[in-house]
This record gives structure tokens, C-alpha cells and sequence, in this order.
């Protein structure tokens, strides 16, 4: 059986694949379970810095849960499901690695959900996203109602997840649930050069930055600036912090070396 979900590394960007082309890579139990295991082979990788997430096939990033799936579970497995999915989306968001969205066509429910829980999301033209939820007398159960509320303001999710109306991507552009719209052909490539324009700052920085955001933004303020003020004296004591400054004050580039 072919996997659900694929891994590739290359010049530090991990590729991580939905991989079920023909139920547009809906998530399936064992959808989950595979992005499970990759994000914790991504976790403790140390030649992956930043990771994008996409879907395979020219139709869609993800379609959602997968449907059939839930249409004969009862109450106490559908309870596992999603708490395995938010447990896997959770290991998303809080990688110690930045993770860039890059949908290429259907974000709908469960795959608008695994969207919100990248810290970059880029579209194409062609992308449609959504809360189809309703429609199917559930509501998104993957932290939609939660993230997206964060995201973009709790009136503005309630309007999407209500009315389950699907959003295009020059709305999506404008509510800010993708950060850019880009040509369908250059997707790929554009999340490439977000992800190089990452790679060449020192990792460590950015590892400790996304962290304190990630965590900061559920923290009352005073907390979570006390938070960022630990992790900026860390960094202090690390090599890249020494020779970042070095640089400057030479006139010339940075080589970190993740130390
Ligand atoms: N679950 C399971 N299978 C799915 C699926 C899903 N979410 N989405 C698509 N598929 C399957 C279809 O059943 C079909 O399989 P068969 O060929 O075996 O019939 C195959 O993928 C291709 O789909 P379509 O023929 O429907 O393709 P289309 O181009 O005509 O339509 C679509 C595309 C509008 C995305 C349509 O497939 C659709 O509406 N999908 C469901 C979207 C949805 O409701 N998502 C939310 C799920 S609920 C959720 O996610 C809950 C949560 O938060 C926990």
C-alpha cells in the first residue's frame, strides 16, 4: 500500500505530502496516524529547519475528516478521532520547526484546520476553503472553532463555520487566512522562497522566535513578554548570537552553524 503521507528532505525543507489523491486526501485514520509518525521524525531531525505541508495531485490540499469513515462511528470513537487529530495538529503547530502551508486547492474542514495549524499558509488562485461542517450536522472538531476564531476574530469565524460558505482566494487573502495568494504554477516555488528567506537567518533565533510566539499569544501579556526575555537571554549564549553580531560590525555575511 502506498503511503498516506509522504516525507522528502532537500536542502533543509522538509516535504511533508498528503497523500490520497483519490479521496483528495481526506484524513482517514490512517492518514493521521502517518502525519503522526513524520512529525515526530521531523521533531527530532536535525537537517530539516522548516517544513511545508501540501497536498498531492492538482485538485486538492485536503478535503476534510474523511467522511465515510465518520458515517459509522459512535460517539466514544468519534471522541478518539478527534483527539488523536488535534493531538497530531497540535504537534503541528508547536514543531520546533516553522511550518508553511502550501494549498493547492481544496482546504475544506479538517484541511483548512491542518492549514490553521501551520505557522505560514500560501494559496493559489484556484483554492477554495471552508467549514463544511454543518452542512453535515457536526462542527469542525480538528480546533477550527478555536484557531480560526484566533486567526481572524471570533465574528468573522462564526460567520464562515455558520453559514458553512466557502471562501475563495482573494477573500481568504483579505480575511488574512493565507498570508499570500500566488499564480497556480509558481505555489511550490514561492513557498520555497519563503521557506529559503527563513532558512538563511540563524536557526536557533528562529526556532526560539516561533516558540515564543506560539506560546506567547495564549499567555497574559506580562508573562509572555517575561517568556521572550528567557528566550532572548538564552540565545545569548549561543555561537550564532556571537557571530550574527560579528558580521555586522565586519561588513560581512553570517555563517550560522546552529550552535
Ligand atoms: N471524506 C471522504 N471522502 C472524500 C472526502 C471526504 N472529506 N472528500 C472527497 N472524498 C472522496 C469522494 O467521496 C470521492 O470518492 P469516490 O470516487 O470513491 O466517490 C473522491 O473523494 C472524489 O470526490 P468528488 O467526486 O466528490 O469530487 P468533486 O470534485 O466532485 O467534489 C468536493 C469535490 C467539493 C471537495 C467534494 O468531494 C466534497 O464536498 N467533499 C467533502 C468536503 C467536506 O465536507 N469536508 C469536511 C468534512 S467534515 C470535517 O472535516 C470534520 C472535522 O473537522 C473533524
Amino acid at each position: 500500500m502506498n503511503k498516506t503521507v509522504l516525507l522528502e528532505v532537500k536542502d533543509k525543507i522538509g516535504y511533508i505530502t498528503i497523500n490520497r489523491p483519490e479521496a483528495l486526501n481526506a484524513l482517514s485514520s490512517q492518514v493521521l496516524k502517518d502525519l503522526n509518525e513524520v512529525l515526530d521524525t521531523v521533531e527530532a531531525s536535525q537537517e530539516i529547519q522548516v517544513v511545508i505541508v501540501t497536498g498531492a495531485g492538482e485538485k486538492s490540499f485536503v478535503a476534510g475528516a474523511d467522511i465515510k469513515e465518520m458515517d459509522t462511528m459512535t460517539p466514544t470513537e468519534a471522541f478518539e478521532y478527534m483527539t488523536y487529530a488535534n493531538d497530531t495538529f497540535s504537534k503541528l503547530a508547536n514543531l520546533r520547526q516553522p511550518s508553511i502551508a502550501a494549498i493547492n486547492g481544496y482546504a475544506l474542514g479538517g484541511g483548512m484546520e491542518l492549514a490553521l495549524s501551520t505557522d505560514i499558509r500560501l494559496g493559489h488562485e484556484k483554492i477554495l476553503l471552508g467549514f463544511p461542517e454543518v452542512t453535515l450536522g457536526i462542527i469542525p472538531g480538528f480546533a477550527g472553532t478555536q484557531r480560526m476564531s484566533r486567526l481572524i476574530g471570533a465574528s468573522k469565524a462564526k460567520e464562515l463555520i455558520l453559514t458553512a460558505r466557502n471562501v475563495k482566494a482573494d477573500e481568504a487573502l483579505s480575511l488574512g487566512i493565507i498570508n499570500h495568494l500566488v499564480p497556480v504554477d509558481q505555489l511550490l516555488e514561492e513557498a520555497e522562497k519563503l521557506a529559503k528567506s527563513i532558512l538563511k537567518n540563524a536557526p536557533l533565533a528562529v526556532e526560539k522566535a516561533k516558540h515564543v510566539i506560539t506560546v506567547g499569544v495564549e499567555l497574559p501579556l506580562q508573562h509572555a513578554i517575561r517568556l521572550e526575555t528567557e528566550a532572548e537571554a538564552l540565545l545569548f549564549s549561543t555561537e550564532d548570537k556571537v557571530e550574527g553580531m560579528r558580521a555586522f560590525v565586519e561588513k560581512r555575511k553570517a555563517v550560522f552553524n546552529k550552535k
